[in-house]
């Protein structure tokens, strides 16, 4: 991405080819040519404009999660920018279609907090991100540069991610991925998991670190793949952020599970190992390869002046509910369903006001990340009991266990018009498990 002046970048998607396994070529559809993409600097109450040229074989959409974005720029699966000489073989009702650029513009006027954005295409979001069109967004502001936390060097973000590849290095994909969502079968029910698990688009990478604090801005961006972080040989994760910004207090963690989309914002203090050990992260979730993410190395001491304290902000208060509805995301015989539908554009399952707070019951037969645009909301309770420690914050996507009733508290602030729900195990997304909602 570069700067065209300020408060305007361009990005273009393109095909590439970038070395991540040793010695083999991958090819991949990059933001920039890159996977990931790059990262953005948003500063709360400067507006951007980011105009995306897509120089790809295919349309995409580009949706900023966790952005208090208006509907025209937030990645409707319909609203496509087309490469050039695409003729489209998917035509969908009311599709919107930019010949080769689109502007996408965000007010930024939000709190500081780890953002992410990625492809959002109509049935094919899940084959597209794979591939690579990914990447973060970081949203600052005057009441977080007020605090001691450790910065610059010692903040990281990560971008954790699984993929498969064929013996020539390329990503490995069911069906190439040529086909969408509808082509996946019965052995996806648990979506596209890879072998490989990737941090900012390297395998197994080692962070060298002296021994003081460092902030590690944790995304999920795996399609379907959970897990659960936590340190090795021990340590904890000092939890100071959620999806959608920082917490009003601090809090430990020994281990942090976390399901597609979502992100955590945490202080680890490397000055609780030795120099010279290596601290590895794992995942408690699964065996072999795919259970260890990525190793710090504590190289040196440090000096360090960052702390974590005691009060974190002041997030918005809880608001009083003026409605409740239910979700149930759901398995049919050929589809992923939320309240027995299949998604349709332009269909909204319900209208919330501008300005108020809805209970929204979230149900399931499966494990279904529930991701919820535009709106924050807080977990009020799991099986009508009170959240994990975990669901702390604001947040935007929240885990739903197999059978589980996940009440959640969201505001619709910022903009009114059509936005999206669903399940953010992209191949469940895909297979049309995704509704409409609209605030009015
Ligand atoms: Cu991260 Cu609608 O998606
Ligand atoms: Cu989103
Ligand atoms: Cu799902």
């Amino acid at each position: 991405a570069r700067p065209v002046s300020p408060g305007r970048y361009e990005v273009t998607q393109r095909v590439a080819a970038v070395e991540i396994l040793p010695g083999l070529r991958t090819e991949v559809w990059g933001y920039g040519g890159a996977f990931p993409g790059p990262t953005f600097e948003l500063r709360r109450g400067t507006p951007v404009t980011i105009t995306v040229r897509n120089e790809l074989p295919v349309p995409t959409s580009t949706h900023l999660h966790g952005g208090v974005t208006p509907p025209d720029s937030d990645g409707y699966p319909t609203d496509l920018v087309v490469p050039a000489g695409h003729s489209s073989h998917h035509s969908h009702p009311g599709e919107v279609l930019h010949p080769v650029t689109k502007d996408y513009r965000y007010p930024v006027e939000q709190r500081a907090a780890t953002l992410w954005y990625h492809d959002h295409r109509m049935d094919f979001t899940a084959p597209q991100v794979w591939r690579g069109l990914a990447g973060m967004a970081l949203v600052r502001d005057d009441e977080e540069d007020a605090l001691p936390l450790p910065g610059g060097e010692r903040e990281l973000p990560l971008m954790i991610c699984d993929r498969s590849f064929d013996e020539d290095g390329s990503f490995r994909y069911p069906d190439g991925g040529h086909h969408g969502g509808a082509a996946l079968d019965a052995e996806y029910l648990e979506g596209v998991e890879g072998d490989v698990i990737l941090v900012n688009g390297a395998p197994w990478p080692v962070a060298e670190v002296s021994a003081t604090r460092h902030r590690l801005r944790l995304l999920n961006a795996s399609n379907a793949r959970r897990y659960r972080l936590r340190l090795s040989p021990g340590g904890r994760f000092t939890q100071i952020g959620s999806d959608s910004g920082l917490l009003a207090a601090p809090v430990a963690h020994d281990e942090l599970p976390i399901s597609p989309g979502e992100r955590y914002d945490v202080v680890v203090d490397f000055s609780a190992y030795p120099v010279g050990t290596a601290v590895t992260l794992v995942n408690t979730l699964a065996d072999g390869p795919a259970g260890n993410v990525m190793r710090f190395v504590v190289t040196s001491r440090g000096r360090d002046d960052s702390a974590v304290p005691p009060v974190l902000s002041r997030p918005p208060d809880r608001p009083r509910p003026v409605a409740t509805r239910t979700f149930d995301f759901r398995r049919t015989d050929d589809a992923w369903t939320i309240n027995g539908l299949r998604y349709r554009p332009g269909a909204p399952l319900a209208r919330p006001r501008l300005g108020t707070a809805e209970v929204w019951r979230l149900t399931g037969d499966f494990h279904h990340p529930v991701h919820v645009h535009l709106a924050h909301f807080q977990v009020l309770a799991r099986n009508g009991r009170p959240p994990a420690a975990t669901d702390a914050g604001w947040k935007d996507t929240v885990d739903v266990r197999p059978y589980e009733v996940v009440d959640v508290l969201a505001r619709f602030d910022g903009h009114r018009g059509l936005y999206m729900l669903h399940c953010h195990n992209l191949e469940h997304e895909d297979m049309a498990m995704m509704a409409d909602f609209e605030v009015i």
